[in-house]
Formats: structure tokens, sequence, C-alpha cells
């Protein structure tokens, strides 16, 4: 029988407990792991074998939605590993290869690897270096795969994308390297395309012809909380637009490929990249807004200013919000708006695409019931809530109105009983099963990167301010209301 070692380095932190973990629970639970598979933490922290796995029955009880099943949990964690060392130690990859030559039956099994690197991002291309030197990632004939998930952010530039694909395709064959970005695990995400492809009505009117203006909106309501370090280096662009809303981005406006696998899929979104453009060809100043939060409120909470936050320095520049006009310069799109934001600590936690149709001629109505008339906005949901929804207008019931706006909806919730998946379980499968469909190539995150660089090199220094609990910075309207659109509401945020 053949067996599977999932090796996660940076077993300790935060996102194996919170989101791995959970996500392993739930694949576990739906019979999607291989019936062998042996789970092997690596981390600094000096703890037992058994303290180890009492560790993470504990995150699983924390974080799972529900009550965890005894049997699942014994079924994922009951041959639970756990080697201590440091990653920059050769002895660290000694002790990793004798656990999984006792898990491998000292090579009389086939074996399979999955090496899942949830550490900072400065380590990625040391631990891949020193599992190559060390043997473990060779792909033997009969002796398994060998596969290689990265986190993200994958570099924060062009040039350090570029330098940490060519680290790992130094020790590590491409086809071994799964670049991750959780949001396309996530169903809602890839329902863009099935939604896109899969239904006959919407193609026809993805274009310029009928497409008035597309808007992306990553909204948080959390703040830096503990990673004012990584955090204050790094701000809202480069940590969010590159990877996440640009994916949601390649979803919306990529070529149809010519299947659905991860060549055509990754050529396709490689190319709408290249074609990402600031809006104003002279002077991209014009398509950024930067903004940092000051005190405020969330809710019932609190907020203290990001320049007050822990390891943040007292007069940074570093932005929390970040908003974006772009064009995609392709025929399909050709002047069709592209706005894009994101930020944290705002007033309502709301991922979605919004595409505003043109409006119908409306001289058959009179003034008065044209005036009500609305654009008919198709919404993509994709957090919290997940789904799709549609503002039209209709006839109103009150005899006194003629015309009203209303929303068709389709929630996850309302079909799909399996609902309660974190986003990773599909990405996890996936890679197990060799499918890099939903991960990302070395050629798309250079891509992205190019994309991204005309808006860091025009965003100057000093971000506009907004307060905590609030919708950003009012400048934002600055990249809207010269093309005579506006930002839709976070606050409200129905299809309006
Ligand atoms: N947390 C999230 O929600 C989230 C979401 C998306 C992506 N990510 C990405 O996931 C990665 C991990 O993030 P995280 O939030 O989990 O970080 P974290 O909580 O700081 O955890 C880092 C882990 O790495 C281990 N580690 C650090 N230095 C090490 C060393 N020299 N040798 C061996 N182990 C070392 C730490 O354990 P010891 O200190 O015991 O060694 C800990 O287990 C990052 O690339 C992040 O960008 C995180």
């Amino acid at each position: 029988m053949s067996s599977c070692s999932l090796v996660i380095f940076g077993a300790t932190g935060d996102l194996v407990r919170r989101l791995l973990l959970p996500a392993l629970y739930n694949l576990a639970a739906t019979d999607l792991l291989p019936a062998r598979c042996t789970l092997v933490g690596v981390a600094r922290e000096r703890l037992s074998g058994e303290a180890f796995r009492r560790s993470l029955a504990d995150a699983l009880r924390l974080h799972l939605a529900g009550p965890p099943d005894q049997r699942v949990m014994r079924r994922l964690l009951g041959s639970v590993r756990y080697v201590i060392g440091d990653i920059d130690s050769p002895r660290t990859y000694g002790q990793l290869a004798s656990a999984l030559m006792s898990i491998e039956d000292h090579g009389e099994v086939s074996a399979d690897r999955l090496f899942y690197l949830a550490l900072p991002p400065m380590m990625f291309a040391t631990v891949a270096t020193h599992l190559a030197a060390f043997g473990l990632t060779a792909e033997r004939e009969r002796a398994g795969w060998r596969r290689v998930i990265v986190e993200k952010p994958f570099g924060v530039s062009v040039d350090s994308a570029h330098a940490l694909n060519q680290e790992l395709t130094d020790v590590l064959e491409p086809h071994q390297i799964y670049r991750i970005d959780h949001y396309l695990g996530k169903a809602s995400v890839q329902n863009i395309q099935t939604l896109r492809f899969g239904n006959g009505i919407f193609e026809p009117l993805w274009s310029r012809d009928y497409v008035d203006n597309v808007q992306i909106t990553v909204a948080e309501t959390v703040t830096v909380e503990r990673r004012g370090r990584f955090y204050d280096a790094t701000g809202a662009l480069r940590d969010m637009v590159p990877n996440h809303l640009f994916q949601l981005l390649a979803a919306v406006a990529m070529e149809p490929p010519a299947r659905l696998d991860a060549a055509s899929v990754h050529a396709a979104k490689t190319t709408l990249f290249d074609a990402v453009r600031p809006a104003s060809a002279n002077d991209p100043r014009h398509d950024i807004v930067r903004g940092q939060y000051r005190s405020g409120s969330v809710g019932d909470a609190s907020i203290v200013a990001y320049r007050d936050t822990p390891d943040v320095d007292a007069a940074s520049t570093t932005e929390t919000y970040v908003a974006l006009r772009l064009r995609v310069a392709t025929p399909r799109w050709a002047d069709v708006p592209f706005y894009l934001r994101t930020g944290k600590a705002l007033s309502r936690a709301r991922a979605e695409v919004a595409i505003t149709f043109r409006r119908s001629p409306t001289m058959m109505f009179p003034d008065e019931q044209a005036q009500r008339l609305e654009a008919n906005v198709l919404v993509l949901e994709v957090a919290p809530e997940e789904g799709v929804g549609l503002r039209l207008n209709a006839k109103s019931a009150d005899p006194l109105r003629a015309v009203d706006s209303v929303d068709m909806r389709f929630d996850y919730r309302d079909y799909f009983d399996a609902f309660r998946a974190v986003g990773y379980e599909k990405l996890i499968h996936d890679c197990m099963v060799g499918d890099a469909t939903l991960f990302q190539s070395a050629a798309m995150v250079e891509a992205a990167w190019r994309a991204v660089a005309p808006f860091v090199d025009a965003a100057g220094t000093e971000p506009s301010f907004y307060a905590a609990g609030t919708e950003g910075p009012p400048e934002a309207d600055t990249l809207t209301k010269p093309d005579g659109r506006r930002w839709r509401p976070i606050t409200e945020g129905d299809a309006r």
C-alpha cells in the first residue's frame, strides 16, 4: 500500500492552526485524504510529539466550525510526527529524512511527499534548497511524487519574484512547485469562471459593448493585528493587489482559455496581467490613492491608529488602504474602467466583484420614472457571503410607484450542504492529485508584479488618512468621479 507524508514547515504557526488544519480535517472527514497519510510538523518550538499532537487537537477544537468528530481527529492526528529544528540547520533535514524513512517503511512502500512551506516568505528558497540537497524532493521511478506548496506573498517586486522563481527552479522541477493563493480555493472565486463559461447568458454580455465599469473590492474590518513588522514593510498594495485582487481580476477579465487545464488557464491569466495598465496613460499618479487608518471604531471595537500599533513606525507612511484605477488593454475591455480597492479597519468586511452594465435607453419612460431606473449590476460575492446577486429594475407593487430596483440572489448556503470549507481543502487536494490549475505559474506571478510596478512607482510617500470604521479615505473618489462613476458603498453592500 502506498503512503503519503504531508510535511508542514511552520507547523506551530497561525496559518496552520487557523486554516490548514481545519482544511485537512475537512478533507479527512470527506475521505479525500489518502488512506495512509501522515502529518509531519517542523518548527523550532521544543515540543514532544505528544504535546504537538495535543496542540493540534486544541487548535481544531478552537477553529473548526463545529465540534470535531473523534474518529476523524484520530484518523488525522493519530500518527502525527514532529521534528524540532531550525530551517537553516542541516540537522533538521537529517531528522526529517529519518522520520520520512520510518513512515515509508524504509523504502518498502511507494511514498508520496507534499512539503507545505507555511513559513515567512524569506525562508522559502532556503528550505527548498536543503530539501533538494538531502534528496528529499528527488522523484525517482516508483518512489512516488514530491511536491512543494509555497505560500504567499511570492516576492515583493518583479525582481524578487523572478529571483525566487529562479532559486526554486534551480532545485525543483517546475511541475513540483505549487504557488498558492488561497483565494483561488474559494468556490465563489472558482464560480466566476463557471458563471462566465458555463452559462449561455453571461459571456455574450461580457465586454465593452455592455459593461460600463468593473469594481473589485476586498474590504476588511480587521486591523494589522500582530503583523505590524511584516505589514509596515509591505503595505496594502503589495500585500493584497498582485495576488488576491489580481486573481479576481483575472477570473473576470481573462479571455476564455482553450481548455480549463493548468497550462491554458495560466496562459490566459498571464496574458491578462500583461494587458493591465494604469488608466491615465501619461501620469499614473492619478490612478492610485493610498490611505492609512487613524483611530476609530469598527462595530463595538475601538481601534487604535495604525501608527500606534506595536512594531509599526510611529511616523509610518505605509498604506493600509489602496484604490487603483486601471484599464485592460484588450479589444474586449478597451475604455472600460476597472476600479480596485482593498483596506483594513473598514466599516464592513466584504469581498466582491461588481460588474455594472450600461444603462438601457429609457426615453419611453416618463422623466420621473426614468430617473429611478438604475444600471444593472451583477455582483459576484466572495466573502463573507458567497454567491451572486443581480440588481434589476422592476415594476413596483406599490400602485403609486412605477419602478423600483430589486435583487435576485443566489447564496451558496441555500444550495450546497458541504459549504463549510475554509478554502484550502480544494487546493491541498488538487496538489495531491497533481492539478496545478488553481495555483500560480512562475510567469503569472512575475506578470502580476510587472502590472503592479507602475502603481508602486507612482504611489508617492504621504498617504491620505481615514478614520477606522469608515469606507476609507474620501480621496478615493478622485479615481471614479472624473469618469462620472461612483464607488459602490461598502457598508450597505447590496447590489445597489
Ligand atoms: N496567517 C495567515 O492567515 C496567512 C494567510 C495567508 C498566507 N500566510 C502566509 O503563511 C506563512 C506563515 O504565516 P503565519 O501567519 O502562520 O506565520 P507565523 O504564525 O509567524 O508562523 C511561522 C511559523 O514558522 C516557524 N518558523 C519561523 N522561523 C523558523 C525557523 N527559522 N526555523 C523553523 N521554523 C521557523 C514558526 O515556528 P517556531 O517559531 O516554533 O520555529 C511558526 O511555526 C507566511 O508566508 C504568510 O505570509 C499566512
